[in-house]
């Protein structure tokens, strides 16, 4: 059999480079390699508020950039966490195994916990359900960015507790990274991740932003007080506009430092616009072709939550026989 991939977004805010080059596109790497699942997380997101009908439209842009970005629904399952039952009911079952102190130490929780005026138990629990995701279908890799690297390493505590406390009943997953882009930073601020839900103009560049928004905004980028590339002194902006390019064009380190050391700011500007510009543009194209038929989108929703529910019941069963809950 083979091993089984699963991996999620959250429905908030508009997907951007960061999540591309640190998740997405590892996806369709190894998509054929795997039997994989990618989910469109919308229980997660709303452990903050969201308007409702922008979180269902949010739902299906996701699902379309996944098959715009070459995720192939005939060999994944792509599906919405709240159409499997299962995510919710699983993710009750370890809250009640999970100290709380493993939560509240979690820099996620904390960061975003202290931008609320009062935090949700939903925004504690968030790792739980993200746990619950992984665990339901006995995952062996999961594909993220170094952010949800935490999150994961709590999945395995919580996999570990729970199966030394009514025997082995869970693959323990990996977190399975990429080698170059598994942390993006905010173009605007080089020392903040780029992020889904910081607004400010000139921080991210969202897969979806025209050439001239993408030209825009790396235009703006912060770099440092040095006058061209040196890999050695560079500050974190320049280092960040050299991670973009080379995650985008797979250059070797060698070839990255041929080419640019010496090089202004300016035409390293330039080039990084270009890269980033040619390389959105045919994605972009799929994804007007996939949102002008909503009904297939719908199609294939419901055939990968269809395809995944009795994995994912099967688990729940075997979660209630060790437990002892009522069959
Ligand atoms: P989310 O929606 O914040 O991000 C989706 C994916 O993008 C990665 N990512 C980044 N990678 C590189 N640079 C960045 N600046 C950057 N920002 C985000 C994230 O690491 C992630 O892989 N909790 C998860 C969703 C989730 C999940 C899961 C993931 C729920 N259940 C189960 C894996 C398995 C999240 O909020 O990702």
């Amino acid at each position: 059999m083979k091993t089984r991939v699963f991996s999620g977004m959250q429905p908030s805010g508009n997907l951007h480079i960061g999540n591309y080059l640190g998740a997405l596109r590892n996806w369709v790497r190894i998509q054929h390699d795997y039997e994989c699942i990618f989910c469109i997380v919308d229980l997660h997101a709303i452990t903050l508020y969201q308007d409702p009908a922008e979180l269902r439209a949010k739902i299906e842009e996701i699902a379309a950039l996944y098959l715009a970005a070459g995720i192939d629904p005939k060999a994944c399952a792509i599906m919405v966490q709240s159409a499997v039952p299962a995510h919710a009911e699983l993710a009750w079952m370890l809250t009640c195994v999970t100290p709380v102190g493993w939560l509240e130490r979690m820099t996620q929780y904390k960061a975003k916990g202290a931008k609320q005026e009062s935090v949700s138990d939903g925004l504690l629990q968030y790792p739980v359900l993200m746990a619950a995701d992984i665990l339901l279908y006995q995952a062996g890799i999961v594909p993220v960015g170094e952010d949800q690297a935490q999150h994961l390493e709590l999945t395995r505590d919580i996999a570990q507790r729970f199966n030394s406390l009514y025997g082995d009943t869970f693959v323990v997953p990996g977190t399975s990274l990429p080698a170059v882009g598994a942390r993006v930073m905010g173009l605007d601020d080089p020392t903040q991740k780029m992020s889904k839900s910081a607004g400010a103009a000139g921080h991210a560049v969202a897969l979806l932003d025209s050439p001239d928004k993408i030209r825009k905004t790396i235009i703006r980028a912060t770099t440092d007080s040095n006058p061209a590339v040196d890999f050695e002194t560079a500050g974190a902006g320049v280092l960040n506009l050299l991670t973009i390019y080379q995650a985008f064009a797979g250059t070797s380190d060698e070839e990255m430092k041929a080419r640019f050391t010496g090089m202004r700011y300016g035409e390293l500007k330039k080039q990084v616009t270009d890269m980033v510009v040619a390389s959105l543009g045919p994605f972009q194209q799929r994804y007007r072709e996939i949102t002008g038929d909503p009904g297939y989108l719908r199609e294939v929703l419901t055939e990968g939550a269809g395809r995944v529910a009795p994995i994912a019941n099967d688990t729940v069963g075997l979660v209630k026989e060790r437990m002892g809950l009522f069959r």
